[in-house]
C-alpha cells in the first residue's frame, strides 16, 4: 500500500469518480506473482483493480453523459497510440491490432484500486442506482457479453440463421460452462437468459455452494468427478457451446474432444506460461473438420458488451436476487488487500469496499 497523487480531471471529457468497489480476480492475484502485467512507463509499480464501481464527483466542461452523483463502470483496455490502428480508431479497442494498447490496473496503465480515479467519459457505462450492491460484477460479466456477442456472429456461418426472431437466441441448444469462478457462473446466467439448456462443468463434487448457487437458477452443475468428460454428451446431448472459464489447458483441451456437431467453443482463460502438454490433437483436428467446429477467443470487452452486461445483470437481478448477490462471497476493507491478493483463493468474489 503506497501514496499515489490524486488524479485530476486535466480535459473536457474526464470524470473524476470516487471509487466505491473493487473486485479481485485471478488476473490481479497473477500479477502478484508478477507472471503478467506491467506498470505504466517510468513507474516502478502499478496500482492494481480493473473491476471497479464508482460514483462521479467532477465532471469536466464538455461532459454531457454523466452528471455528479451517478453510477458509473469503467471499462479495462484503452486505445494503443498508433493512429494507424482500425480497431483501436474504431473504439474497439479489444481488437486492438498493434498489440500496443494498455489495460487499466493491468498492463501498462493504473488501475482503480484508489480512492479515486479519472478517465475520459467514453470509457464508462452508467448503472442505475438499483444496481449499486452487485455493479462491481459488470465487468466479469462482460467477458460473457462479448463471448456471447462472437458466438451469434460465428453461427451466421449456419445457413437457416438462427432461432425464431420471437424466441431467446439459445433456445433448444446446450451450452457448457467450464468452471464455477465468477465468470463462469456470471456466463451461466447469461446463457441462462439467452435460453440455453444450462450446464456447469467443475472439479468440486456436490454438494457444494457453487453447485447449490447455480442450480438455484436452474442450471445443472456436474462434477468431473462424477461425470468424465467422455461421459459429458450422454448426458447432456449435443453440446452446442462450450463457454470456457477454466484458464487450464489440460480440462479445455480435453472437452474439445466433445463439442458436438456445429459447435462454438469461446475460450476466454488466460493461463500463466507452462510446459507443453500432450493433447488428442489427431481426435480434435478429425472433429473440428468433420464436425464444423469453431474454436473463438475472446478478450473483453467494448463498450456495448458494457451496456449489455448492465441490461443482464438487472435481468439477474429481477430474476435471481439471491443467487447473484452469493456471488460476492466476500467485502472487505482495503487492509485486506494482502490474503486477497497473495494468501489462499477463497470464496467467488471478493470484493474490497472504499466507503
Ligand atoms: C480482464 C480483461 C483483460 C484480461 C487480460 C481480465 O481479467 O477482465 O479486461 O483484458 O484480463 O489482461
Ligand atoms: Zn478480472
Amino acid at each position: 500500500m503506497l501514496e499515489h497523487p490524486t488524479p485530476e480531471v486535466s480535459h473536457f471529457h474526464h470524470v473524476k469518480i470516487r471509487t466505491l468497489d473493487v473486485g479481485i480476480c485471478g488476473t490481479d492475484r497473477e500479477i502478484c506473482t508478477f507472471v503478467y502485467g506491467a506498470p505504466p512507463g517510468g513507474s516502478d509499480y502499478l496500482v492494481l483493480g480493473h473491476e471497479a464501481l464508482g460514483q462521479v464527483v467532477e465532471v469536466g466542461d464538455a461532459v454531457s453523459r454523466f452528471k455528479v452523483g451517478d453510477l458509473v463502470v469503467p471499462s479495462v483496455r484503452r486505445p494503443c497510440a498508433d493512429t494507424r490502428c482500425i480497431p483501436c480508431s474504431l473504439d474497439r479497442q479489444d481488437f486492438c491490432s498493434t498489440w500496443t494498447f494498455t489495460e487499466r490496473g493491468i498492463n501498462q496503465y493504473h488501475g482503480y484500486m484508489t480512492e479515486s480515479f479519472v478517465d475520459h467519459e467514453k470509457f464508462l457505462t452508467f448503472v442505475p442506482p438499483e444496481l449499486r450492491e452487485i455493479a462491481v460484477l459488470v465487468e466479469p460479466l462482460t467477458v460473457a457479453e462479448k463471448g456471447l456477442a462472437q458466438v451469434w456472429k460465428t453461427q451466421q456461418r449456419l445457413p437457416w440463421g438462427s432461432a425464431q426472431a420471437n424466441e431467446p437466441r439459445g433456445k433448444g441448444l446446450n451450452a457448457l460452462v467450464l468452471g464455477a469462478g465468477p465468470v463462469g457462473i456470471l456466463g451461466a446466467m447469461a446463457l441462462k437468459v439467452q435460453g440455453f439448456n444450462t450446464f456447469v462443468y467443475s472439479r468440486s463434487k456436490k454438494p457444494n455452494f457453487k453447485a447449490s448457487l447455480v442450480e438455484s437458477i436452474g442450471v445443472e452443475y456436474i462434477s468431473s468427478e462424477a461425470i468424465s468428460v467422455d461421459e459429458l454428451s450422454r448426458h447432456i446431448g449435443s453440446i452446442d457451446l462450450v463457454y470456457e472459464a477454466v484458464g487450464v489447458p489440460g480440462i479445455t483441451f480435453d472437452v474439445l474432444r466433445v463439442l458436438g456437431i456445429n459447435g462454438v467453443y469461446v475460450m476466454t482463460g488466460i493461463p500463466a506460461p507452462k510446459a507443453p502438454i500432450p493433447v488428442a490433437a489427431s481426435e480434435i483436428m478429425r472433429n473440428v473438420v468433420l464436425k464444423n467446429q469453431a474454436i473463438v477467443g475472446t478478450v473483453n470487452a467494448d463498450a456495448e458488451a458494457f451496456t449489455s452486461a448492465i441490461r443482464d445483470l438487472g435481468t439477474f437481478n429481477r430474476l435471481w436476487p439471491k443467487a447473484v448477490r452469493q456471488i460476492i462471497t466476500g467485502r472487505h476493507t482495503l487492509d485486506g488487500y494482502q490474503d486477497l491478493l497473495v494468501g489462499k483463493a477463497t470464496g467467488i468474489k471478493n470484493v474490497i469496499s472504499f466507503e
